[in-house]
């Protein structure tokens, strides 16, 4: 396989802020008078802010109008943007600054392909947005995971073709939408949670870029 370009997910793959989004979501839920538990919040994974509402209305059994819908959207990233405005270097996960820094090294291209709106906010809060050659974010696609948009739009960005792309994902989601690009998809997670990705690594701490290397070699 040619490689050229790396596109990483960000949520789940470089930081941990699914416990934020998380935290907010639950206290949205609290005040509409139900539980939402951490098993709910898995399916929230790279699913889009709108759409994920929509599955927290779902899972306490609630019917609202679009305008409400969205006032409560706006509700819940305020309170998320409030946690992620504190985020410091040390959150990123063990490895990942390793492994973007080492695959910058060698040549290859890197781009962020994240769902969210609030990708610079976290990639300036980890000091880590010179990493990227492209950032390709919520604000810049309309179509959510599993198409395949933010994915394309990164390999544009980068000037690679597609299929010299390899995306690291850790939501189902994303898989699908790496493979709707024709990407080869490493799936940061475990087989039963992403059962279609082409490999799967638990994070990047013993994946280095040596490994990565003589994955795609063979
Ligand atoms: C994805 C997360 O990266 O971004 C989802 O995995 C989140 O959980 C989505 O809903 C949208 O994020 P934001 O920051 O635009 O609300
Ligand atoms: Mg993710």
């Amino acid at each position: 396989m040619k490689v050229e370009g790396l596109i990483f997910d960000l949520d789940g793959v470089i930081v941990d802020t699914a416990k934020y989004h998380y935290l907010a979501w639950k206290e949205l839920a609290d005040g509409l008078g139900f539980y939402f538990s951490e098993e709910d919040n898995e399916r929230l994974k790279g699913v889009s802010r709108m759409r994920s509402l929509d599955i927290l209305l779902e899972v306490g059994k609630i019917e609202l109008p679009d305008e409400k819908k969205q006032e409560l959207a706006e509700k819940k990233n305020k309170q998320y943007v409030e946690m992620i405005k504190k985020m410091s270097p040390d959150e990123i996960l063990p490895g990942a600054l390793s492994f973007l820094k080492s695959a910058k090294a060698k040549g290859y291209k890197t781009a962020l392909g994240s769902a969210s709106k609030n990708a610079m906010i976290i990639l300036n809060r980890l000091e880590i947005a010179a990493l990227f050659d492209a950032i390709i974010d919520g604000t810049k696609v309309s179509k959510a995971k599993p198409n395949p948009e933010v994915f394309l739009a990164g390999a544009k960005a980068l000037n690679v073709q597609a299929e010299n792309c390899v995306v690291f994902e850790d939501a189902a989601a994303g898989i699908e939408a790496a493979h709707n690009a024709k990407m080869f998809c490493i799936g940061i997670g475990n087989k039963e949670n992403l059962p279609d990705a082409d490999y799967l690594i638990p994070g990047f701490e013993k994946f280095t870029i040596r490994d990565f290397e003589d994955l795609i070699r063979n």
